[in-house]
């Protein structure tokens, strides 16, 4: 597999096993979201522009790394997304949010599409897509679609837990798409649901089940 980083630290590993447990309950689990989210974030943001600018230490003048411009936009899948988002954009308060809004038919377990709202300036932005969830690659691909369909081009898709069989459909279809993850788990079960996995994300997020 390319394109894909899977963060091993020891400090994701630890939080994921307590989401994973069934025991967990929505307020953990929400927090661990957001704890989980801003290491994967961080990873994923390893590589953003930076420039130089002229500073002054209480010893001395010199020139130090800030971001360069207010260049991200952060793109929550709702809904599990949104918890995402708002962590992340804790650290980069400056990027903008846009909203892109999915979910599984049921029966069909194939992505609909809701709702799509994005930064206007989305093409000269570098994108981050989120979902905790990336399961059989349809949402990704169909939300990487839209944003591509709108012009960007600089696209990073980061999830908590990954399948083998999603991230290989989301490679085929954008090879160009790094995918940052906390683990690429066994497989998906008959209800299309990642095994071992950590169960509905939304719903334990949001405590709707
Ligand atoms: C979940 C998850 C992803 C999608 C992943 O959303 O948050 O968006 O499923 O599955 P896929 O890779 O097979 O497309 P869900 O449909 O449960 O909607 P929700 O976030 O509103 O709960
Ligand atoms: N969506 C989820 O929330 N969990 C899965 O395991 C698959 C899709």
């Amino acid at each position: 597999m390319q394109n894909i980083h899977v963060i091993s630290h020891p400090l994701v590993q630890h939080k994921l096993t307590i989401m994973r447990d069934k025991e967990t309950g929505t307020k953990a689990f929400r927090e661990l979201t957001h704890e989980l989210s801003q290491l994967l974030g961080y990873e994923a943001m390893r590589n953003i522009r930076t420039e130089l600018i002229d500073i002054e230490t209480p010893v001395a003048k010199t020139k130090s790394p800030v971001l360069a411009g207010r260049k991200l936009a952060l793109i929550p899948i709702l809904r599990a997304g949104l918890a995402m988002a708002d962590a992340i954009a804790d650290f980069v308060p400056n990027a903008k949010i846009g909203h892109i809004g999915m979910y599984r038919d049921p029966e069909t377990h194939l992505p609909i599409e809701y709702y799509c709202k994005l930064p206007s300036d989305i093409e000269v932005r570098d994108v981050f897509v989120l979902d905790p969830m990336l399961a059989t690659g349809g949402s990704a691909i169909l939300a990487i679609d839209a944003l591509k369909a709108r012009g960007a081009s600089n696209i990073k898709f980061v999830c908590i837990l990954a399948a083998p069989e999603g991230i290989a459909k989301v490679q085929a279809a954008h090879p160009d798409v790094a995918i940052y993850t906390a683990s690429i788990d066994e497989k998906l079960n008959d209800h299309q649901y990642i095994v071992p996995g950590l169960g509905d994300a939304g719903d334990r997020i949001f405590g709707t089940k």
